[in-house]
């Protein structure tokens, strides 16, 4: 099969194309025929050589943990999905090739109204905007803040009954903050004073998924440190006695997404489609930090 891999660390350029057998699903698992492929900010830092590899992985590797594929081999001992299943699912690494094997619970029916781009993208951000704001109970009459992983967390807190949701966003992404159903506010130097102004009420938990400093940002803006969760600062989230995001990422979790996802509550913004062999351009636009929604490599 075909597949890119990260050969060493290094810019964009590294990403290679390779030839590789094709995976065989063991006990409990299923191969996936991937038809699309998120291309994530984690995977980006990955290629840089920025967090180190868990577990037994090493170079070269095969990045994407998200996917939407159909279900084309099932593993002994494995109850289903049957083959020819249509799925979205995740897994650690093996998602930039034409087939991934991941245990058979990481895998959803996909929806059939559901684009096949919008499926390979939908689970991380979808799973990331959900572990976050489960551990800050973001709920009815709250009002959040939401920073980052903004295009799916301001609208699964809508969903969830926030009844004002601000989203942090540079200038040119502030009317699609706004079509999303959220006030959007400039991130940056003097974000407290914005956010005070804008809703002088308060504002009751926060997400934020940039950096230290606009993490601390938010927790001067909730003033309750148990209210505020970081997608990224782990460090700095520990040492302000932060939750910690109510992982881990499973079915159910992606499942309850999907069901928002088809009852019109939780969009996907495509911010670009690329071909898998080019996923050196996704990984360039990644790389510049800044974006609307999700960039997806295709097969
Ligand atoms: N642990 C998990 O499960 C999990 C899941 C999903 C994501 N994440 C992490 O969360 C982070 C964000 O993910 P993403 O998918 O949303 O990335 P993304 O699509 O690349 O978006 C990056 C965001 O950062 C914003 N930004 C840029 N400069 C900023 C600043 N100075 N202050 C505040 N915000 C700024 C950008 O806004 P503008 O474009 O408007 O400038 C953009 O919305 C990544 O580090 C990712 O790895 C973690």
């Amino acid at each position: 099969m075909y597949a890119m891999t990260i050969p060493r660390f290094g810019p964009p350029e590294v990403l290679t194309t390779v030839e590789l057998p094709v995976p065989e699903p063991g006990p409990g698992q299923v191969r996936i025929r991937v038809a699309a492929a998120g291309a994530l900010p984690i995977d980006a830092r990955v290629r840089r050589g920025e967090l180190p590899l868990p577990g037994t992985f090493a170079l070269p590797l095969v990045p994407g943990n998200e996917f939407a594929g159909t279900v084309d081999a099932v593993g002994p001992d494995t109850g289903g999905p049957e083959p020819g299943t249509e799925v979205l699912g995740f897994g650690t690494f093996g998602a930039y090739a034409e087939y991934v094997v991941v245990p058979a619970d990481q895998v959803v029916p996909k929806p059939a109204a559901m684009p096949w781009e919008v499926a390979g993208g939908f689970s991380a951000q979808a799973q990331g905007a959900h572990m976050a704001l489960s551990a800050v109970g973001v709920g009815p009459g709250d009002n959040s803040a939401a920073g980052g992983l903004g295009t799916v967390a301001v609208q699964l807190a809508r969903a969830w009954g926030a009844a004002v949701v601000l989203g942090s966003a540079g200038e040119r992404n502030h009317d699609h903050v706004r079509e999303l159903g959220a006030v959007p506010v400039l991130y940056g130097e003097g974000m407290v004073e914005r956010v005070r102004a804008l809703a002088p009420q308060g504002v009751d938990a926060a997400l934020d998924s940039f950096d230290d400093d606009s993490l601390r940002q938010a927790v001067e803006i909730v003033g309750d440190p148990r209210r505020v969760v970081s997608m990224v600062s782990h460090g700095t989230a520990r040492e302000l006695g932060l939750p910690k995001p109510a992982g881990p990422r499973s079915a159910a979790r992606l499942a309850e997404m999907v069901d928002l996802y088809e009852r019109g509550l939780v969009r996907v913004h495509l911010r670009r489609t690329v071909p898998l062999r080019d996923a050196a351009l996704a990984h360039r636009d990644l790389d510049t930090g800044h974006g609307r929604g999700k960039i997806v490599l295709t097969l």
